[in-house]
């Protein structure tokens, strides 16, 4: 494609992405624009303009494939048309074109650890050993000295993401077949040479039609230990096998064949980012490495499981040193030499500012602190629909309000199989469902928030009567304009995208401070992550070098920050 504007390029066509900011867009939930309560291609080629005034530079489209959307979409049946509920792929050649006359890019996802059960692969695998794709998935025996088909026989004792085992019996082949989320995801063979063509193959045509690049889905699962041995057990009763196929042992020799026949022949560069679950910073370091990393950079899970106890579903309070210790920690760990991705929010995290910050009396305050740390580390940030309106988790009244498969499955497991209070399940779910961050973007005030005039597919957050777009756009202190101005500093100033990292210790616990250097120049933060004012020792800072703050000075001095006051200072 040709080189769009915004970003800077040219010289630094090595690497645009360092200096880009990511916009995700969850296209169910973005904007309607045929009123049929769910979100469509047309509908974000309507609000181009709001992320061009946001300052955007990449859009990270979820999936629009062709899909039974028993996972919104992450369950792919075609990957080379977009699903009717999206529009067509005209409609998406035309948001293509659109994003790219905007000086903006365009990245989709790639969803190729598992397929759909109606993937036509998949269909033809299941129904006969002999059919071209019988070993395009991961087909076994029932355990020895059991009884096929029934519970106990599984191959092994792993449990899949979303419950239950991760092996579903099928009669007509008299074997299991592994999905490591839910029965109607198989897993994709990534062993056999075939498949890895077929997706090389896909991902060629994609880059053909002159998109940007693609973040990939749990891409780290791709290779498995071929032995799948049982695992040590989990709270639920099924082995946990990440160690078998987290970082598997072709997991390199996949990407870097994906790298060769896909990314190197081409003369432009290509946004990649690898969601990974599990990933260690040394790992990541290795997978980003500017010499011989295969991905741009990757998704990392630590810092959004601090307020979890083994599993997603075990709330335990975060603690802001370990906040404060994670993030620095994987600032440092992947230095000079890796690249990391930075971000708060996706469709599988619960909102921010319900989470880590404050969403009633420090609203505006914590949702601009967090944006803040997280833009002026090293690495390219991602904003995740509504995070830069400061959206909050839902208030889900009952279980009919939830869509997600995976709170959905949660909760049948824990309330009828293993009998826990229906009323504690929900709370569970009302703090760590998905579903928090996929209800309707808030575009006004309006009944159905101006996402839809139609019944939409998961009910709207009453809080779009003030909380939306259009009472923040142009509003001077609101968080939209907010995220405008720390976009606008990255692009200004190259001390954020290049500078080093280094973790400043102020003595005090609520406060999470850090210095950025590059040549004579260095970007300093300090931020009170928490609801208490603090007090410091105000080191060298002068109001004259302030570049950015989230209070008006009146209320506070040097040394002194007010909960969840964050101060920028450059000189
Ligand atoms: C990734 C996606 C998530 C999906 C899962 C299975 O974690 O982000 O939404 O459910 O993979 O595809």
């Amino acid at each position: 494609m040709a080189t769009p504007g915004a970003v800077r390029s040219a010289s630094e066509n090595e690497a645009w992405w360092k200096s880009a900011v990511v916009y995700q867009i969850y296209p169910r939930s973005f904007a309607d624009s045929d009123n049929d309560g769910i979100g469509d291609l047309p509908g974000i080629v309507d609000r181009l303009d709001y992320l061009q005034e946001l300052g955007i530079d990449v859009i990270w489209l979820s999936p629009v494939y062709r899909s039974p959307q028993q996972d919104n979409g992450y369950d792919v049946s075609d990957y080379q048309d977009v699903d009717p509920l999206f529009g067509t792929l005209e409609d998406l050649d035309r948001l293509i074109a659109a994003v790219h006359v905007r000086g903006m890019r365009l990245i989709m996802d790639l969803v190729v650890n598992h397929t759909s059960d109606q993937h036509p692969w998949f269909l033809a695998s299941r129904a006969s050993r002999e059919a071209p794709t019988s070993d395009w998935y991961f087909w076994r025996d029932a355990r020895p000295g059991t009884v096929p088909g029934e519970p106990g026989s599984e191959p092994n004792n792993w449990g899949a993401s979303f419950g239950g085992s991760a092996w579903m019996w099928v009669p007509e082949r008299g074997q299991y077949y592994l999905h490591l989320f839910d029965p109607s995801q198989p897993d994709l063979n990534w062993d056999n040479p075939d498949t890895r063509e077929a997706i090389f193959t896909m991902m060629n045509w994609w880059l053909d039609r002159g998109i940007d690049g693609f973040r990939m889905d749990v891409i780290n699962f791709i290779s498995k230990d071929p032995e799948m041995p049982d695992a040590p057990l989990n709270r639920d009763g099924y082995g946990d096998g990440m160690a078998y196929f987290s970082y598997g042992p072709q997991i390199h020799a996949y990407l870097a064949e994906m790298k060769r026949r896909v990314f190197d022949p081409r003369p432009d560069t290509y946004l990649t980012v690898g969601e990974m679950p599990g990933v260690t910073p040394e790992q990541a370091r290795e997978f980003t490495h500017r010499e011989h990393g295969q991905l741009a950079m990757v998704f990392q899970y630590e810092h959004v499981f601090l307020d979890a106890d083994g599993d997603k579903w075990t709330q335990r309070r975060m603690n802001i040193n370990d906040l404060r210790d994670t993030l620095a920690k994987w600032q440092t760990a992947l230095g000079d030499s890796g690249w990391n991705s930075l971000y708060w929010n996706n469709h599988d995290q619960p909102r921010v500012v319900s989470r880590y910050g404050n969403d009633t009396t420090y609203w505006r305050e914590s949702a601009t602190a967090l944006a803040t740390v997280l833009h002026l580390h090293r690495g390219t940030p991602y904003v995740y629909q509504g995070e830069e309106i400061g959206m909050t988790n839902a208030p889900f009244a009952a279980l009919d309000d939830f869509r997600d498969i995976e709170s959905l499955d949660y909760y049948a497991k824990a309330v009828c199989t293993h009998h826990e209070d229906p009323a504690d399940v929900l709370d569970i779910l009302r703090r760590r469902s998905r579903d928090n961050s996929r209800t309707p973007m808030q575009w006004s005030a309006v009944p159905g928030a101006g996402f839809t005039t139609g019944s939409p597919w998961i009910g709207v957050n009453p809080n779009h009567n003030w909380l939306n777009v259009a009472a923040q756009r142009g509003t001077p202190g609101s968080i939209f304009e907010y995220y405008r101005a720390l976009i606008a500093l990255r692009h200004r100033l190259p001390v954020v995208v290049d500078g080093n990292f280094v973790a400043v210790h102020t003595g005090r616990d609520q406060i999470y401070a850090f210095r950025r250097h590059l040549g004579d120049t260095t970007l300093t933060v300090h931020a009170n992550l928490s609801d208490l004012p603090v007090s410091f020792d105000r080191d060298d800072l002068t109001a004259r070098d302030l570049v950015l703050t989230n209070y008006t000075l009146s209320r506070s001095g040097p040394g002194r920050l007010e909960p969840w006051e964050v101060r920028v200072h450059v000189r």
